[in-house]
Order: C-alpha cells, then structure tokens, then sequence
C-alpha cells in the first residue's frame, strides 16, 4: 500500500521537473533567438541590399532601403545622358571632384554603366530627400530643365547625374553608394567586390 505523504512528495517532484523541463525548453530557444540578431543589426549597419533592376524601363526610378536610407536607382535614356553632358557649365562640381562617389564612379556619368545611376537620396546640405522632377516639370523648374532631383527643403537642384546646380545651398554632389552588378539585372548596394 502506498504512502499518500511519499505520494504527495513524488507529484510535487514531477511538476518541479516539468517546469525545469519547461525552463530548459526557453533556454533552448534563447540561443536560436540570438542566432538571428546578428544578421538584424548587420542590416541596421550597412548589410549590402539586392536590388531587382530587370523591369526598370528607360527614365523609371526604383527606390531600395539600405542603411535605412533611400538609395535611387535610375535609368537613364539616351536623351537623358546628353542632357547630363549639356548641363556641364551649371553645375558646382562637374567632374566630381569632391570624393562623393566610389573612384569607379567619378566619371562624365558617375556611374559604372552609364544608363544606371546609383544615388543615395539625401541632400547634402542638411539631410531632407530630394524629389525626382522629370523633364516635364519645366514650368515648376525653368524652361532648360531637362530633369533631376529638387530639395523640398531649401531648394537645391541636381541634374541627372546627382551632380548640384550652381548657387544651390547644398555644397556637394549626392552621394554614389558603393555597389556592384552580380548580373545585367541586379545591383548589389553597400558592397563592391565580393566578399568586401
Ligand atoms: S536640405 Fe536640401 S537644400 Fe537644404
């Protein structure tokens, strides 16, 4: 016959086990729990962001998040690229001097292909985002504007290249990214050679 107090003490024993069990279940899921941090504040740091530029069609901009930043991707139609090279005498810095871009990309376009622009989205003077103005927007802008990038904030114009007009308030081009093409329809954003 069994003892109801040795009982008693064997189904005390069974729910502290379970709950042991229960704890050790937790402290389990802990270490899978931290497995994914890393990766999550890599990206808040800077993690290189794919961008799918495969339907980007002739004068469309696509906008990716990288750094938590907007980074533009344009392409550019032919017209446009003349209209970077027509704009030469208008802007502050024309063969970007001041090192905004990746040595790769100070160049006429300030590109690696010259039919895609790579921009980060932020003003140079203090911070806003500029808007896209298309060729269209020439009543807004003037009646030469061939299309580009205006600042809501304090007005400052960039041309197609990012590259800022004359007598805007911000002082340098927008900045080029590092990135690179893992193929004719992917842009990798934060990073420029593989493994880097
Ligand atoms: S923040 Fe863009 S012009 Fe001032």
């Amino acid at each position: 016959m069994s003892d109801p107090k040795m009982d008693k003490t064997r189904r005390n024993l069974l729910v502290a086990t379970g709950a042991v069990s229960a704890v050790a279940g937790a402290a389990v899921a802990v270490p899978f729990a931290w497995s994914w941090w890393p990766s999550e504040r890599a990206k808040a740091a800077g993690a290189p962001v794919e961008a799918d530029i495969s339907k980007l069609e002739p004068g469309e901009l696509q906008v990716v998040e990288w750094q938590g930043k907007p980074v533009w991707i344009l392409r550019r139609s032919k017209e446009m690229l003349e209209a970077i090279r027509r704009a030469d005498d208008k802007v502050t810095d024309p063969s970007s001097k001041v090192p905004e871009q990746p040595e790769y990309a100070k160049n006429e376009y300030r590109s690696i292909k010259p039919e895609y622009l790579v921009l980060v989205g932020i003003c140079s003077h203090l911070g806003c985002s500029p808007q896209q103005k298309t060729a269209e927007a020439k009543g807004e802008m003037g009646a030469d504007w061939a299309g580009g990038f205006l600042c809501p904030c304090h007005g400052s114009k960039f041309d197609l290249a990012g590259r800022v007009y004359q007598g805007a308030p911000a002082p340098k081009n927008l900045e080029v990214p590092k990135h690179m093409y893992l193929s004719d329809g992917t842009i990798l954003i934060g990073e420029d050679k593989k493994g880097a």
